[in-house]
Formats: C-alpha cells, sequence, structure tokens
C-alpha cells in the first residue's frame, strides 16, 4: 500500500462487481484501493460455469431479475447492457459461444475473466490486497477509514453468503445495517430443493433428468429438472427455487409437449396399449415407471374411463411436490435479498442518506435468473458505481 494510505475509492470485494468498479473508477483516474479478504480475486468467477464463466445472458432485461423493487436494476442494466460487456470480451480476444438460452461462455477458461479484468484494473491506479479482511469501517467528517487507508467514497462489494466454503460472508449486510440501511431477508436462491416424507420416494430415482416445465406460484421454467438422493435439482427447478417460500409446492409438468386431451386421444388411437407403454415413449424408463406406479392405470387404455384418464393427464401436467427446504447457502448460487435498494440510488448506486457510501453486485438486493444474468448485474452495479466514486 503506498505512503499516503489516501485513495478517493476503497472497494471491499474483488469479486466481479468490485472488480468492475475497481476498473472503470481507475481508468477516470480515481486512486482506488480495493481489499479482499481470499488469497485471490475473482473466485466465484474462476468455479462459474463448470470452469468456463457464463459470463452474461443476451436476453438480460429487469423482467429476469428479483428484487423487492422490480424497477432498480433498469437503470443500470440499460446503461451497461450485455452487449457492453461482450464488446470487452471481444477487445480482449477472448473466444466465446453462445450455449443455449442467450447464455454465453468462454470457449476455454473463465480465468480468461478474471484476467481480462485485472488487465482493466491496471490501466488506472488501482492498488489490489488480498489475503486482508476488512475489519473495522470508521466513517467521519465524510471520509470512509479501513484499517490504515481512507477515502471518500467506500464500495460495499463483498457480495451474498452463497458458498461460505469459498470465502462468501454476510459482511455486507453486517456493515450495510450499521449504516442505517436496511437489508431485505436474505435466503438461498438458484439452490436444489430437499423432499421429505412420502415424496423421499422419488429419491429412488436419483441421477434421472428429464425436460419439464416447473412452475412455483406464476414463475415457470421450460428447462431440465434433475431427481437427486435428497430431492430435486437441474436448471428448471434451481430457477424456481428462486421464487419458492418455505411451505410453498412446486407443480412440474412432465410432458410440456403434450397437447391437452392427449391420453384421451391415444386411447382411440391405440385402445391396446397401456398408460406405462406410453410414458416410457416419452420419458427416461424409471421415471415412466415410478410415475405410472403412483397413478396406478396398470390397464389397457380401452379399460379406463375417460375421467381417470383425464385425471391422470391433469397430474402429470401440474404434480405437485411440497418441498422441505432447500440445500441452503453450501449449495446456493445465490442469494435472493440483500441490501434493500430503497436506501440506494439507481443511477449511482449510493446510499442517498450516506453520501460515498455506495453497494454493488450480490450485496443488493437484485437477484438474476440462472444463466448469466448475475454476472451482468455484477458488471452493470460495478459500472454504475465506479462511474461515480
Ligand atoms: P462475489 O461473491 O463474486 O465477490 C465478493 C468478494 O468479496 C469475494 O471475492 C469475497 O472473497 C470478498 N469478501 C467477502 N467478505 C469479505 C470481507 N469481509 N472482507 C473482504 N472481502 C470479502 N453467475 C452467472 O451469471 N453465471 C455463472 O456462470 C455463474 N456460475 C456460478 C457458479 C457457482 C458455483 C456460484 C456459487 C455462483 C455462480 N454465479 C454465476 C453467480 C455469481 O458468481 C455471483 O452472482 C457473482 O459472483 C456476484 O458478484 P459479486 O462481486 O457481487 O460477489
Amino acid at each position: 500500500m503506498p505512503a499516503s494510505h489516501s485513495y478517493d475509492a476503497i472497494i471491499l470485494g474483488g469479486g466481479a462487481a468490485g472488480l468492475m468498479c475497481a476498473a472503470i473508477a481507475g481508468q477516470r483516474g480515481r486512486r482506488v484501493l480495493l481489499l479482499d479478504h481470499a488469497d485471490q480475486v475473482g473466485k466465484k468467477i474462476l468455479i462459474s460455469g463448470g470452469g468456463r464463466c457464463n459470463f452474461t445472458n443476451i436476453g438480460a432485461a429487469p423482467d429476469r431479475y428479483l428484487s423487492q423493487n422490480p424497477h432498480f436494476a433498469k437503470s443500470a442494466l440499460s446503461r451497461y447492457t450485455a452487449h457492453d460487456f461482450l464488446d470487452l470480451v471481444e477487445r480482449h480476444r477472448i473466444a466465446w459461444h453462445e450455449k443455449t438460452l442467450g447464455q454465453l461462455f468462454c470457449d476455454g477458461s473463465a480465468r480468461q475473466i478474471v484476467d481480462m479484468l485485472l488487465d482493466e484494473c491496471a490501466r488506472g491506479p488501482v492498488d489490489i490486497v488480498t489475503g486482508r479482511a476488512a475489519g473495522e469501517v470508521g466513517h467521519a467528517d465524510g471520509r470512509f477509514r479501513v484499517d490504515d487507508a481512507e477515502a471518500p467514497s467506500l464500495v460495499i462489494a463483498t457480495g451474498g453468503p452463497s458458498i461460505p466454503k469459498m470465502g462468501a460472508t454476510g459482511f455486507a449486510y453486517d456493515l450495510a445495517r450499521r449504516f442505517g440501511l436496511k437489508v431485505v431477508e436474505p435466503r438461498p436462491a438458484l439452490v436444489p430443493l430437499t423432499l421429505s416424507g412420502e415424496e423421499a420416494l422419488f429419491r429412488e430415482l436419483s441421477g434421472v433428468s428429464t425436460d419439464v416445465v416447473a412452475a412455483a406460484g406464476k414463475a415457470r421454467f421450460r428447462e431440465a429438472a434433475l431427481f437427486t438422493h435428497r430431492g430435486l435439482s437441474g436448471p428448471a427447478i434451481l430457477q424456481v427455487s428462486s421464487y419458492w417460500r418455505h411451505g410453498d409446492p412446486i407443480a412440474i409438468d412432465f410432458l410440456p409437449d403434450a397437447a391437452p386431451g392427449w391420453l384421451t386421444a391415444a386411447k382411440k388411437a391405440r385402445p391396446r396399449t397401456t398408460l406405462r407403454k406410453l410414458l416410457d415413449e416419452a420419458l427416461p424408463g424409471r421415471l415412466a415407471e415410478t410415475l405410472a406406479d403412483r397413478i396406478g392405470l396398470a390397464q389397457e387404455l380401452a379399460n379406463s374411463p375417460d375421467r381417470a384418464l383425464a385425471d391422470a393427464e391433469r397430474r402429470l401436467a401440474a404434480w405437485s411436490f411440497r418441498p422441505n427446504g432447500t440445500e441452503g447457502y453450501a449449495k446456493a448460487e445465490v442469494t435472493v435479498g440483500g441490501i434493500d435498494t430503497a436506501a440506494l440510488s439507481s443511477q449511482k448506486m449510493e446510499a442517498r442518506k450516506v453520501p460515498g457510501l455506495y453497494a454493488i453486485g450480490e450485496a443488493v438486493d437484485v437477484t438474476g435468473w440462472l444463466g448469466g444474468y448475475n454476472f451482468q448485474w455484477a458488471w452493470a452495479s460495478g459500472v454504475a458505481a465506479g462511474q461515480a466514486v
């Protein structure tokens, strides 16, 4: 750390949001100190997207984010878009591809994204200090003090508590509260759901994956669901988990392409077949067997009353599970909730009542869908604060 210990901005947390904020502020000539308690910056970037980093989503739009104020993210997301980040990636000659549903990944490794952000930071007066936790934060005469460094701006970029094994903490919330900011109750999101009791029987299907529409309340996602030894996972389940509240059911449509009335139509077309055989044609064998057993229509369709077939069709289109919980922060990709946006400017990410205090990234009550949306929020909110500090 230089002798003066005086900076224009101190950024706490060298993850996606903190690194982007440091780069932008540094390139504006701001003297920046970026502090992270981990032994290296960007650890979540390194493990993201199976090591290839799903760094953005070309469909990133405000309606793909959860927040108590659904309008809050609009300003930052519109001023720094997925295409802006993609331009940066291309300027650094990082090869990329679209996997599915607008999700953009590195062809090579997530390390390229961290190196790119470090290169961008190196273009300005940015000091990066790792292996040092942000301890006591002082605030007097319009200046923030962290250990022996001080600055008129302090950016909270320490993320949320998901994956504590990787150094994630609730530090952002504690610090925000100390400055009088409210915190919307955080809970694990993009997380597998657990089943117990009768539904635990589905654990026998551990390892089976199938394309479904999963729904929690009004939120519906068509992607794969995966049965696990503890319950349900896979992208469709992770997506609905962000909307799921304890005690609520989730509904799964196991045959999202089936037209209404398909089973009574099958009775006419193939009266000698059985439900089990039809399910076998559309679903993985073990799942077809379990669902057919549960429904219990063993006889040929010709011998099944239309009403029973219509009931079976309804059950298959909205199979209701009542999860008893989630796999918690240990397995959650992100955190829903966080620093209440009501206290922040959506333009600058600055606390209205504490000039010079900013909060960005996952620490804030803005949570994206699965598929690159969360990094896009980290980049966009990081840029918004980086332009303001
Ligand atoms: P982030 O968690 O990245 O950074 C916070 C930093 O603060 C960390 O470096 C931490 O060490 C530091 N810190 C914490 N407490 C501190 C303290 N007290 N003092 C100092 N430093 C402290 N998203 C996406 O869009 N695409 C993807 O492919 C994936 N994949 C993915 C995989 C896995 C396994 C996880 C867990 C998460 C993802 N995500 C994702 C989500 C994404 O990683 C997440 O949304 C961003 O990393 C959030 O960026 P932040 O900078 O806000 O926090």
